[in-house]
């Protein structure tokens, strides 16, 4: 965990407008700077970022959120590496051991630095290489997409790198490893005479290399081990370069090799990414997903496809949401992407992801394989091995819809497979937990609102006037309490965001900052606003107690003290503007 004062100074000490414009061209636009927004296609700019409340809004999409914010989405990094990231930026040391002991951004550092000078000495050694330049051209590769994806070329000889790395004994080189020490602590390159595919985390430094050997030879592909700065299930060939396209598409494509990212993208098809020889994990599809509504998985027609098609689909079953499309996509047994897409033409490989299988499909096709359904046996065994891939499903809707598709195919009814999966029946809409007639959450919001806006006002916040039980309740106590802690910056918007990070109040303060955003309180306005809205809460507690004390009247009587009470109440009634009672 990383303290929540650390994320508060160095949220302090970044400048979202810094952090954005590294990425984004902000153009001034009154208070406020404008770009087009990078989360959905738009022509005129309607992604604004304000110096002042340190928060990105887009009034296209409704994206928004702060500097750590931002870099999650734009960059498809998690919580972690974002404030890593920024850290970083900030020259701050981020104070904690890693949550799940991973690599330690101390240990990687200077590794970063000898991965980035390996690739500029493989770049330089491709130019050099008239035969490996013809190779990735009789590959079909133009001396520009070579230069998009970095490619490069270890030339043959055991120690090449030295020319790059005069420190050749260096334990760097070793530890990220560019170098293997034989026995006897003799040092040699672990690439030679191979082309080199440079594989980029999502900020785009060199952590790994894949190295192909120029024709025919054992083994075709060698690559960089796991190291402090390379974790295979974490990291996907090509990402960085494709993110403008999986962008502009909503989508991304997934293959299985390095030269299938490059061949699409020669072909135009730039949202193409890989794994890194392993299977796709779950972490990898939950990164894609976080970048694309809709991820298709490519893969050869043949049954070493269908087998990585059946892992894949596992990796999803926990990441994929009903707002989320993932399908898979079988190529003719003897292709490749590659091979397809030079054969048949961006064209039909674009066809051919369009029609892909949508996972149910997919999932129904795996399921029924093998299994004679005209037998009760085999209508069994067709729930009995869904069960597990259903209890895993986290998308309700998707999941309702198997069920369905399992019930028509195995002829026991739709609650009978999920009593026998033991599924939880999906919640019919719960009547939403019917506020007690008049009870003024949207004054709750317009307060928590205000508040934001103006921390000061928390401590006039009149606590007993507020129902309780409401998540705009909740939140606005949460929200008092930090102020009265002295945990939120004054206006900073993207300081109150990652206050509110992980907490059952994230949701509905975002939606409020948003609210805000569009439609910001009036300076002059707001001690009024505030003022009125106070009342207004009054009031709705008086016509509340009054609403209730009538009930009961007419079941069961008064006592005099409630009669008292109620005569007192209705004067407050009268005496109120009529206008509050709207
Ligand atoms: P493929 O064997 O399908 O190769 O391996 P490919 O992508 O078609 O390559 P070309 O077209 O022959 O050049 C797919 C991926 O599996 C891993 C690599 O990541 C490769 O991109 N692989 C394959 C290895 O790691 N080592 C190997 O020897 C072979
Ligand atoms: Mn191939």
């Amino acid at each position: 965990m990383i303290p929540e004062s650390f994320i508060q100074e160095l949220l302090g000490r970044t400048d979202i407008v810094d952090v954005i414009e590294r990425h984004l061209p902000l153009k001034k636009a009154g208070a406020n700077l404008v770009a087009c927004c990078p989360f959905h296609s738009e022509k005129t700019p309607s992604f604004s970022v304000s110096p002042a409340k340190q928060f990105y809004h887009c009034f296209g999409c409704g994206a928004h959120g702060s500097a750590i914010g931002f870099i999650m989405a734009y960059s498809g990094l998690g919580f972690v590496e974002a404030v890593e990231d920024l850290a970083a930026q900030a020259g701050l040391q981020v104070p904690s051991e890693k949550a799940n002991g991973r690599r330690q951004a101390s240990a990687a550092a200077p590794l970063a630095g000898l991965m980035a000078e390996a690739a500029k000495y493989y770049k330089e050694q491709l130019k050099a290489s008239p035969r490996a330049i013809d190779y990735l051209k009789a590959r079909g590769l133009s001396g520009e997409i070579a230069a998009r994806y970095g490619l490069g070329y270890a030339p043959d000889g055991w120690q090449g790198l030295s020319v790059a790395f005069p420190d050749y004994r260096s334990q760097g080189l070793v530890d990220c490893g560019l170098v293997i020490e034989g026995e006897g602590g003799k040092r040699y390159d672990r690439f030679r005479d191979r082309v080199m595919f440079p594989i980029l985390d999502s900020r785009g430094n060199v952590i790994g290399f894949g190295g192909r050997v120029i024709g025919q030879g054992e083994p075709k592909y060698l690559n960089s081990p796991e190291t402090p700065l390379f974790e295979k299930g974490r990291e996907l060939y090509g990402l960085p370069q494709a993110r403008p396209a999986i962008r502009e598409g909503n989508s991304v494509i997934v293959v299985e090799g390095y030269m299938d990212v490059v061949a699409l993208a020669q072909h135009g098809i730039g949202n193409a990414v890989a794994t890194l020889g392993t299977a796709i994990t779950a972490y990898q599809v939950h990164k894609l997903l976080r970048l694309a509504d809709r991820v298709i998985f490519c893969f050869d027609g043949d049954q070493a496809g269908r087998k990585a098609a059946a892992r894949a689909l596992e990796a999803c079953l926990e990441q994929v949401a009903d707002d989320k499309t993932v399908a898979f996509l079988f190529l003719p047994p003897e292709d490749d992407p590659d091979s397809f897409v030079r054969a048949r033409g961006a064209g039909a490989f674009l066809e051919m992801a369009r029609r892909a299988t949508p996972l149910t499909d997919f999932l129904m096709q795996e399921l029924r394989a093998g299994k004679d359904l005209a037998t009760a046996e085999g209508r069994s065994q067709l729930v009995h091995a869904a069960k597990p891939l259903l209890v895993r499903l986290q998308a309700p809707l998707l999941r309702l819809q198997l069920v369905k598709l399992l019930a028509q195919a195995s002829g026991f009814s739709q609650p009978e497979i999920e009593a026998l999966c033991e599924l939880p029946v999906v919640a019919r809409r719960k009547a939403p937990a019917r506020s007690p007639r008049g009870a003024p959450t949207p004054l709750v919001r317009k307060l928590l609102r205000l508040i934001v806006q103006q921390p000061a006002l928390a401590a006039r916040l009149p606590h007993d006037l507020i129902p309780p039980g409401h998540a705009e309740s909740q939140a606005l106590g949460a929200l008092a309490a930090a102020v009265a802690e002295g945990n939120l910056g004054e206006q900073d918007f993207g300081r109150v965001l990652e206050h509110f990070r992980d907490t059952g109040h994230e949701a509905l303060i975002s939606e409020v900052l948003a609210e805000l955003v569009e439609a910001e309180f009036d300076e002059e306005s707001i001690e009024a606003v505030f003022t009125d809205t106070v009342e207004r809460l009054r009031q709705a507690a008086v016509r509340q107690e009054i609403e209730s004390l009538n009930e009961k009247n007419k079941r069961a009587g008064l006592v005099p003290e409630e009669m008292r009470r109620l005569q007192q109440l209705l004067a407050q009634k009268q005496a109120a503007k009529p206008a509050a009672f709207d």
